[in-house]
């Protein structure tokens, strides 16, 4: 039977705060986050779920955990404590690459803070996993306590797990979380809600529940004689938003701003309002736009940030639906039902209120992309590769294993073309570590099949003359979604193209630190089901 939706209260996760304050000046903290076993509270009428949480204690532990505030410029540590048992709470599958201890104990789990601009040694490298009280450590782990620079640009990021084969299940368990940088003295003369109870994070995703209020998950793969338990992609019949499903919030006539976190596994949503109300975007993923844009839906991938406001004061009813209406997989699988096209409800309290927030003109405008500053093109095909039963065995980027050696060393401080080439039926959403890119361009590939065939054979865009196909139609970037981004959506058969910055976009400061170094980064899919069956590669850096 279905739950009743709009029954809890969406909560706002704990705040932490990621620096100290010394007689007004803010100095660097540092902070002890654990990973506990717990149940957690989904719905009133669903029993307490197992969950694996994020939290300074067991008992403050929640999912998603808390929302860490860091200021720019203050470096935040935190030392990431895994405190999970000796057994998973859903079904892994270790015929994919996976992180497995040795003595074959414990859950594997490394913190990657998505969007940051870090170190290598703090950037939560798949294969950097610990368990339990450090006991079992990856091949490239290196130390116990991360840092965080925070030098970069203001705006949204998020925390998460990232272990080797085990991304899906980890975020699943609920390992997820909202991390701010916030840089004041820029921000605040913006005007927009900021920094209180009118500016919250929203962690949106999907999960199914049995009766018993545990995580469903199917544990048995859609080709069980290769993959006994991995499935192509996770939908939950249920949508999820900061730990309670189908809340509802309380508001006022006037202007709120969300931070909006994709944090399914496979899902992507396409927001809008029931009574037509609108989103005055002002961020994508990490980094403001230029300036607010109105619009009245959005595409969100998994992993994608929307920093948005909502003015209540222009609703024209008392209470205003957040819906989602993206087929899953995105494009062309099953259209929303019921359970899905609904994610939260506004309800709009009657009465005149101060708002002193507003929306200026214009927000923060950061370097544009120049193409002609990029050292080097590079191409990235995603295929998939089929059994004889047409389920996919694996998804390599540019048919390569995950383990083979680095093809893409890229310089510190350097710009770079990457065309992006799509050869499967499905959207991937593609997050780079470290950089930030611009998405310019998405171009129709013809004759996609003939292509495809070269590339599967010699692996090579180039001698597969990618030229003579890439000039189909082209589809502009959304106007919201031209600036920085962390991710951005690769639209089936198309080649996307982007442009890689691996230098802060708000100075020209060098970074403060040795991106050469061990283990070096990740880029990948950020579809958990196909990033952990491996659509991921290395990324490395040289001077
Ligand atoms: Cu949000 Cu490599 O991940
Ligand atoms: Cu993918």
């Amino acid at each position: 039977s279905q739950l009743e939706m709009f029954v809890d209260e969406v909560p706002d996760m704990p705040r932490i705060k990621g620096f100290h304050l010394l007689n007004a000046s803010p100095l660097p903290k540092s902070l002890r986050i654990g990973m506990f076993s717990k149940k957690w509270k989904f719905h009133r009428d669903l029993p307490p779920t197992r969950v694996f949480a994020y939290g300074t204690s067991k008992e403050a532990a929640t999912v998603p955990g808390p929302t860490i505030e860091a200021l720019h410029g203050v470096e935040t540590l935190v030392k990431w404590t895994n405190h999970l048992p000796s057994k998973h709470i859903l079904p892994w599958d270790p015929t994919i690459p996976t992180a497995i201890p040795h003595k074959g104990k414990g859950i594997p789990t490394v913190v990657h803070l998505h969007g940051g601009i870090d170190e290598p040694e703090s950037d939560g490298h798949s294969t950097a996993w610990f368990t339990s009280g450090f006991k079992e450590r990856g091949p490239s782990w290196t130390k116990k306590t991360y840092r965080y620079h925070n030098l970069q640009h203001p705006g949204t990021l998020w925390y998460h797990d990232h272990a080797m084969g085990l991304t899906r299940v980890n975020l699943l368990a609920g390992l997820v979380g909202a991390y701010i940088i916030r840089q004041p003295h820029v921000e605040l003369p913006l005007g927009l809600p900021y920094d209180d109870e009118f500016d919250r994070p929203l962690v949106v995703c999907d999960r199914s529940f049995r009766t018993d209020g545990s995580i469903f998950m199917n544990s048995t793969g859609n080709n069980p004689s290769i993959h006994p338990q991995w499935q192509p992609e996770y939908f939950g019949d249920a949508i999820v938003v900061n730990g309670k499903a189908w809340p509802y919030m309380i508001v006022r006539r006037r202007k709120y701003r969300f931070r909006i976190i994709n944090a399914s596994n496979a899902r992507f949503f396409k927001f809008y309002f029931s009574n037509g109300l609108g989103f005055i975007h002002v961020g994508s993923d990490s980094a403001y736009n230029e300036k607010p844009l109105m619009i009245k839906e959005f595409l969100l991938a998994p992993s994608e940030i929307a920093d948005l406001i909502v003015d209540f004061s222009n609703s024209n009813s008392d209470s205003a639906i957040l819906c989602n209406d993206a087929p899953y997989p995105y494009p062309s699988g099953d259209p929303v039902n019921e359970a899905n096209s609904k994610v939260m409800k506004f309800i709009i309290k009657a009465g005149h209120v101060l708002d002193k927030s507003k929306i200026p003109t214009k927000l923060i405008k950061y370097p544009s992309p120049n193409l002609s500053d990029a050292s080097i093109t590079r191409y990235i095909a995603l295929y998939e590769y089929a059994s004889n039963t047409d389920e996919p065995m694996h998804l390599y980027i540019n048919g390569k294993p995950y383990e083979a050696p680095v093809t893409e060393i890229a310089k510190v401080g350097s710009t770079e073309i990457w065309n992006i080439i799509n050869l499967t039926e499905d959207n991937h959403p593609l997050h780079i570590h470290l950089g930030l890119f611009v998405a310019l361009d998405q171009t129709e590939l013809l004759d996609v099949d003939k292509f495809r065939e070269c590339m599967k054979k010699i692996n090579d865009a180039i001698k597969c003359q990618v030229d003579k196909y890439a000039r189909g139609k082209k589809i502009e970037v959304p106007a919201h979604e031209k600036g920085w981004k962390n991710v951005y959506k690769m639209m089936p058969g198309y080649m996307t193209k982007i442009l890689v910055r691996y230098s802060y976009i708000h100075s020209n400061a060098s970074y403060p630190f040795d991106a050469t170094a061990e283990p070096g980064y990740v880029y990948h899919c950020h579809i958990l089901d196909h990033e952990d069956n491996v659509m991921m590669r290395p990324l490395k850096f040289t001077n």
